[in-house]
């Protein structure tokens, strides 16, 4: 059924149509469109628009519609438009001419706003309890690794030796600002739309007020005109989910690198990776590859959205039907990496034998005897600069720090003792990192149960 087409002559184009047309994309707004279409029908009502009689006709209607969605026998014609089409066009079909008093006051340009905001609401928490899902896996394996030390790195070189579990937590921080940034998102779309019609506001006297809470928002939006054109709530959900892209994609990218031969550190649960249809020994990646590469994708969902809104006049456009394919693809996207990033950690396994071979024999406390002559009251240029000839005098001879003798220590300043020898072991480099957020198994253990008590919803020790 068309909604339009008095003021026309001629047929439309059929390819036109099926050019213009969204509801091969937009079909999944059904259940909030038929939510809109319940809270108006009593909207409509109480403004003396509809008797009590057809009110009921439209809702028990609606829910029939309801039900033939659920069960996939609802069928769409070559003329429904988009969504809001089908579901008018079909409830005529049911209840008769009647069905259309509903269009009264009403526009699709504020129903289909209503209907994606009421979208974002539903599905915001679904990424949430994704996030929190993979919060908690990392929380496990940090929990039991506590006793691990790997390398830190910074350029990618060996840095400074660090607990796992300090580097996991790391992640676990990422994704609670992002379940924050997914909250505020819904937050952004709890503004009902509804009684804007095309833009000017209804001329039915509805209450929208009312109307507002029985559809499940805080309020009405207070202005008709930005309510029917603004979508910087879809905007604001799409950049939470590209920041939960964007930490995935590091996740992954770690996960990718210990994987390897050369770090040595994870290997993947059989169910979770894939092998090579020529080199019989590979095991690969490929889910966390997936994710890093999904991020690009969603990053382009959201600039494809600002793209699309930076030129647009006031009020309603056209182009506005180019936001939900966006917008519905970051959702599942995301949702799909959250899943697949949380059986992946959970599952995978650490090679305890191999962290330690990497942390072993290398130079990554230099920074701890810098700190030691800093600590005799050296100036610290001047102790860099001695151990920067430590570690010269270790690379020529092929050694570790740990494996100096004091004698060879001596050479370098007569301030390095046994006492600097013992500050070059790993173990007394971590523990002395024990400031608030510092790698000490101490304080790392300390993070781990404010992150647990923060994932538990309980206030952060
Ligand atoms: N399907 C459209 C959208 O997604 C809503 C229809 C508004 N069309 C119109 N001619 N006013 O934005």
């Amino acid at each position: 059924m068309k909604m339009w087409g008095g003021r026309f002559s001629r047929e439309t184009n059929p390819g036109f149509l099926e050019f213009t047309s969204s509801v091969g994309f937009d079909a999944r707004l059904y259940p909030y469109d038929l939510a809109c279409g319940k809270a108006w029908a009593g909207a409509l009502r109480l403004a003396g628009v509809l008797s009590p009689a057809e009110e009921d006709d439209i809702k028990e209607a609606l829910g029939r519609i309801d039900e033939e969605f659920r069960n996939e026998s609802f069928e769409f014609e070559p003329a429904d438009e988009d969504i809001h089409t089908a579901v008018e066009r079909r409830l005529v079909e049911m209840v008769g001419p009647a069905g259309g008093k509903l269009r009264t006051g009403r526009s699709r340009n504020d129903q289909v706003a209503t209907d994606t905001r009421l979208l974002v609401m539903d599905r915001c928490p679904v990424v949430t309890e994704g996030l929190r899902a993979l919060q908690e896996a990392l929380i496990a394996r940090a929990g039991d690794t506590l006793d691990v030390v790997v390398p830190g790195h910074t350029h990618l070189q060996q840095a400074q030796p660090v607990l796992l579990a300090h580097l996991l937590l790391a992640f676990v921080y990422m994704f609670e600002r992002d379940v924050q940034r997914v909250e505020e998102a819904r937050g952004r779309a709890d503004s009902m739309t509804l009684g804007s019609a095309a833009f000017a506001g209804t001329g039915v006297d509805v209450d929208r007020e009312l109307l507002a809470r029985e559809l499940g928002f805080s309020r009405p939006c207070p202005n008709s005109v930005d309510g029917v054109s603004d979508r910087d709530f879809v905007c604001d959900t799409l950049y939470a989910i590209s920041m939960v892209m964007v930490h995935l994609s590091r996740l992954s990218e770690q996960v990718v690198l210990w994987c390897s031969q050369e770090f040595g550190l994870l290997e993947l649960d059989d169910r979770w990776a894939t092998g090579s249809s020529i080199m019989p020994q590979k095991k690969n990646p490929d889910a966390a590859e997936l994710v890093r590469g999904k991020s690009g994708r969603v990053i382009g969902d959201l600039v494809a959205v600002l793209t699309i809104l930076k030129g647009l006049p006031l009020a309603y456009n056209r182009d506005l039907q180019e936001d939900k394919e966006p917008l519905f693809d970051a959702l599942d996207t995301v949702t799909g990496c959250l899943h697949v990033m949380e059986r992946t950690i959970d599952t995978m396994s650490l090679d305890r034998e191999r962290a330690r071979e990497l942390v072993e024999g290398g130079l990554m406390t230099a920074t701890d005897l810098a700190d030691f002559l800093a600590e005799k009251g050296m100036e610290f240029p001047r102790a860099h600069e001695i151990v920067g000839q430590v570690v010269t005098y270790c690379l020529r001879e092929g050694k570790g720090l740990t494996d100096l003798t004091t004698d060879e220590l001596g050479r370098f300043s007569a301030l390095l003792d046994s006492e600097a020898l013992r500050w070059l072991s790993v173990e007394e480099s971590l523990a002395r990192r024990g400031c608030l957020g510092g790698t000490s198994p101490r304080e790392t253990a300390r993070q781990l149960e404010s992150a647990r008590r923060m994932v538990s919803g309980h206030k952060p020790l």
